[in-house]
């Protein structure tokens, strides 16, 4: 397990699925952690259960970004890893895009992805001993074989992918060992999959069977990789994108 004592941690939309295992997962190897949500009774119970500390927030507020990087440095003394997480469905296909659910898709996966890098790297430039650490941001297997019924979704995925990419070069280019990297999940047990179920009967059974391993993820499953990146181990790793999707998108349309 990877070694994350002495690490501070922020991670958004912590209250279910992949947060919330990703809450665990860093707390159990050493982390002290610090989740947001917009669901401020989920959050609290979840890191109250995980021995982390809560804060509400919704991960498109731009205001509210600075307020919890900031107590995360006040609590702990410091931020080494930023976890993008939080996010959500619901654009629509293309030609009944909604602009509000647009908006709201793109200014929550997209534009709270950006924000959250934005203020973590102006925390973790100031870190005590030097500028140091680890940005993982969470996409989607959508942002590279996007959803024909979800295109905000799918867009906003794939702008995280390549808004990794910026991130991740533009600190190394300014000499800071502030690495970015993206975690792309594919489908995966959750409670957006329970929503995307009740509305499409059968869609979790169709999905899995996309997998060669022909089964869902558990949220632990990406909550592992994104430990990996969070950690030491992997100190060259900066803009690099880590498949959790069963093979999904390994094997040819064919077989
Ligand atoms: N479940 C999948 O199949 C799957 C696949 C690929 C990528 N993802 C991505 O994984 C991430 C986590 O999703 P999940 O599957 O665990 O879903 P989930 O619905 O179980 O959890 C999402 C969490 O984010 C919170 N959230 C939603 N909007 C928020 C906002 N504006 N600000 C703060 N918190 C907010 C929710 O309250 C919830 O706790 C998302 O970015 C999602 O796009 C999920």
């Amino acid at each position: 397990m990877p070694d994350l004592s002495g690490k501070v941690a922020l991670v958004t939309g912590c209250a279910s699925g992949i947060g919330a295992a990703t809450v665990r997962r860093l707390a159990a190897d050493g982390a002290q952690v610090l989740g947001t949500d917009i669901d401020p009774a989920g959050g609290a119970a979840l890191c109250a259960s995980a021995g982390a500390r809560f804060a509400v927030q919704d991960a498109a507020d731009r205001a509210r970004w600075d307020e919890v990087v900031a107590e995360a440095v006040a609590a702990f003394g410091r931020l080494d890893i930023l976890v993008n997480n939080a996010g959500m469905v619901g654009g629509g296909p293309i030609e009944d895009a909604d602009l509000d659910a647009w908006d709201r898709v793109i200014a929550v996966n997209l534009t709270g992805t950006m924000l959250g890098c934005r203020a973590a790297i102006r925390a973790m430039k100031v870190n005590p001993g030097g500028a140091k650490g680890s940005i993982i941001n969470v996409a989607s297997t959508t942002a590279l074989a996007p959803l024909p019924t979800d295109a905000a979704y799918s867009a906003s995925k794939g702008g995280v992918r390549v808004l990794s990419k910026s991130v991740a070069t533009w600190c190394a280019g300014q000499g800071y060992a502030i690495r970015c990297n993206t975690v792309i999940p594919g489908a995966t047990e959750t409670g957006i999959l329970d929503r995307t179920e009740a509305e499409m009967p059968g869609f979790k059974a169709a999905v899995a069977a996309t997998s060669p391993m022909n089964r869902l993820a558990q949220p632990s499953e990406t909550a592992a990789a994104i430990a990996f990146l969070a950690s030491d181990e992997c100190p060259f790793m900066t803009g690099a994108e880590l498949l959790v999707d069963g093979g999904a998108l390994s094997i040819h349309p064919g077989f």
